[in-house]
């Protein structure tokens, strides 16, 4: 990966110009919150992000992108987008809502994300939909054994936290397969934070310190894992995914690809190149930022960016002066 590296290593306004994609994806998908449509409210953040990223002076391919699962309007794997010729050649990961039940229902936590790295750098999932996942903050990076009982866990999480198990909290997916997960956390002590719907909130906060949420378990989308993965590399967290199919075809699929379902894959199996770039950008309010507000005269937007090597983090507000009509 050559220009987009240089470009980002000796201008630090690339990720700036990035953010500008899930902006316009979440500025989009605005005007479908709580319109009980999950298919129109994806399928307007996936044509303004498409339309952001062909404007980049990069090209791209989606390596993740989230339609196959839910036969949603996606930014498809394999499609190639931005400047085919540039110089810059990158691997994409988006999620154009990420949350399409949030926002279908005029809930909070829907955001738009992407993560862009160097051609070849990210994990390829294939037909792989749903992945186990454990993810922590970097003071357990390189401890977490993720096939140890949930509560032997618990514990390394505790000893490297310096705070006792019941003080945990572990995000889970609000799911009937999670139940045994969900009994083995309370049967340690710890707390269970559950939502219906989010792990890529749920992950990133499980790698920032004091964000009230010490880890991520359970099985939720492989595209939103690595996404996850490609975050939690510049916040130094730790990010570990296994495959695990759920659905029959899915099962069948995995399978005839020869995919490994055993194996699990730490964070640099998932994202190989540190020079990664992360945006997310609020359409509801959140966990961790603001959603689109809209005004007569204004839009504002809350994004999260963090780039890499050293895993930079801000949190950028943006008042749009260029506001649709409505
Ligand atoms: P959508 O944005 O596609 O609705 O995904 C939300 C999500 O909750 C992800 O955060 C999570 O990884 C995945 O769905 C879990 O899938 P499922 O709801 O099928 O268990």
């Amino acid at each position: 990966m050559t220009a987009l590296l240089q470009t980002a290593k000796t201008d630090p306004s690339f990720i700036y110009a990035l953010r500008g994609v899930t902006e316009a994806a979440a500025r989009a998908a605005y005007d479908w919150i709580g319109r009980g449509d999950k298919h129109q409210g994806d399928l307007a953040g996936v044509e303004a992000m498409r339309a952001a990223l062909n404007a980049l002076p990069v090209g791209g391919t989606v390596v993740i992108g989230e339609g196959e699962k839910d036969e949603a309007p996606a930014l498809y794997n394999g499609e190639t987008v931005g400047d085919p010729y540039a110089d810059c050649q990158c691997d994409i990961a988006v999620d154009p809502v990420e949350g399409t039940s949030y926002l279908a229902k005029g809930m909070t936590n829907a955001m738009a994300v992407i993560a862009m790295s160097p051609r070849g750098t990210m994990f390829d999932p294939g037909p792989a939909f749903y992945m186990e996942k454990f993810a922590g903050p970097p003071a357990v990076r390189g401890k977490i054994d993720p096939k140890a009982p949930v509560a032997d866990k618990l514990k390394v999480l505790s000893d490297a936290l310096g705070k006792p198990v019941s003080e945990l909290t572990v995000y889970v997916l609000e799911k009937p397969r999670h139940k045994e997960l969900v009994a083995q956390i309370h049967a340690a002590g710890a707390r269970v934070a559950l939502y219906p719907a989010g792990d890529v909130a749920g992950a990133l906060m499980a790698a920032i310190p004091e964000s009230g949420i010490d880890a991520l378990m359970g099985t939720g989308g492989t595209p939103e894992g690595v996404i996850s993965a490609c975050a939690i590399r510049l916040l130094g967290g730790e990010f570990l995914g296994r495959l695990d199919p759920q659905l029959p075809t899915e099962i069948i699929a995995v399978r005839n690809a020869g995919m490994d379902t055993e194996h699990w894959q730490g964070v640099e199996e998932l994202i190989s190149s540190d020079q990664v770039y992360f945006c997310a950008t609020g359409i509801t309010t959140g966990l961790l930022f603001d959603g689109v507000e809209r005004s007569r005269t204004h839009e504002k937007t809350q994004t999260l960016m963090i780039s890499g090597p050293k895993g930079e983090r801000q949190i950028l507000t943006t008042w749009h002066p260029d506001i649709r009509a409505v």
